[in-house]
């Protein structure tokens, strides 16, 4: 590996997310009533971007936004965040991705992402892009861009030497060709429940769960919330991280957060069992922030 490269390298999605705070999520054909509505730069990968970048890590990005004013607050957002932004690329035609949340008073929320500019990125782009920003420790992708971009980045940081995680998330069915090229797999409860299409409700659901999931080449991260978590690697070996009480503000992000201190801790040296620790205290934290705290809070002495 080259001294220009990098630690962490971000494939995947870039939206700008609509976040409305609400008693409670409308049911169908209900009008619910909203407190407060603000802007937030969002999709999967742009937050692990941030994430990764915010907890020491050398981070690119590669995705692909709209000629438009989401476009340029995207943007702004990793340049803030010190994320390398030079692999974004801008479609002409399609607008760039956006999601509108809805935030309950408990912190829970549900979500609609539409991927816009995001659909549009392509594989042998996305494989340039890579080398032209010669390659990282790590590459991070997630299921809000096409398949065939993360087979084909995979397969080729994979060959580099790279370690490939991919957040199976949202879950969809993926090929094998994509599955054998990742070294870990990390998943929520449901998503975990739908990729191994057994009930994920607790620990022991997950470690069945994980079980159906992991491979000769893959270890399995499935993430519970205020649950804790399983990590069961290749070799068989199981490690349970209880999570830390905290209050609850808003779990938006959470598995984000997650993902980008995982990466960023294994960058770092840590071995898989530290690092997974170490995210989970981070993601512990993140959700008892309010959004603005997030904007904020030194990370690095967590
Ligand atoms: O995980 C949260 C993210 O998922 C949001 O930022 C939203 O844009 C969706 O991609």
């Amino acid at each position: 590996m080259n001294s220009q490269s990098y630690d962490v390298i971000v494939c995947g999605s870039l939206h700008l997310d609509i976040m409305v705070k609400a008693q409670h999520l409308p049911r169908s054909d209900e009008t619910a009533i909203g407190s407060e509505w603000a802007y937030k730069c969002g999709g999967k990968g742009r937050n692990q971007a941030e994430m990764a970048a915010r907890m020491g890590a050398r981070t690119a990005m590669i995705g692909r936004i709209g000629n438009d004013d989401f476009g340029t607050r995207l943007i702004e957002s990793l340049d803030q965040a010190r994320v390398d932004r030079s692999q974004i690329s801008v479609d002409p035609t399609t607008g760039s991705g956006m999601s509108v949340a809805i935030l309950e008073s408990s912190g829970n929320y549900g979500a609609v992402i539409v991927s816009g500019s995001n659909l549009k990125l392509d594989p042998s782009d996305a494989c340039q892009s890579w080398q032209t920003i010669g390659g990282g420790k790590l590459l991070i992708l997630q299921n809000e861009v096409p398949e065939p971009i993360n087979i084909a980045l995979a397969r080729l940081a994979r060959k580099q030497g790279a370690t490939v995680i991919l957040n199976a998330a949202p879950a969809r069915p993926m090929a094998s060709e994509l599955l054998d090229q990742i070294d870990i797999l990390v998943v929520n409860r449901v998503e975990a429940a739908m990729l191994a299409e057994i009930p994920v409700e607790n620990l022991a659901d997950a470690s069945k769960a994980a079980a159906k999931l992991t491979g000769e080449t893959r270890d399995v991260i499935v993430t519970l919330g205020g649950d804790g978590l399983l990590l069961l690697k290749r070799n068989g070996s199981e490690t349970t991280v209880l999570a830390e009480k905290v209050d609850v503000v808003s779990t938006h992000g959470a598995g984000d957060s997650f993902i980008g201190a995982l990466a960023a801790k294994l960058a770092s040296g840590a071995t898989l069992e530290a690092a997974t620790r170490h995210a989970s205290r981070l993601a512990g934290y993140f959700v008892s922030l309010s959004e603005a705290e997030k904007e904020t809070a030194n990370l690095l002495l967590r």
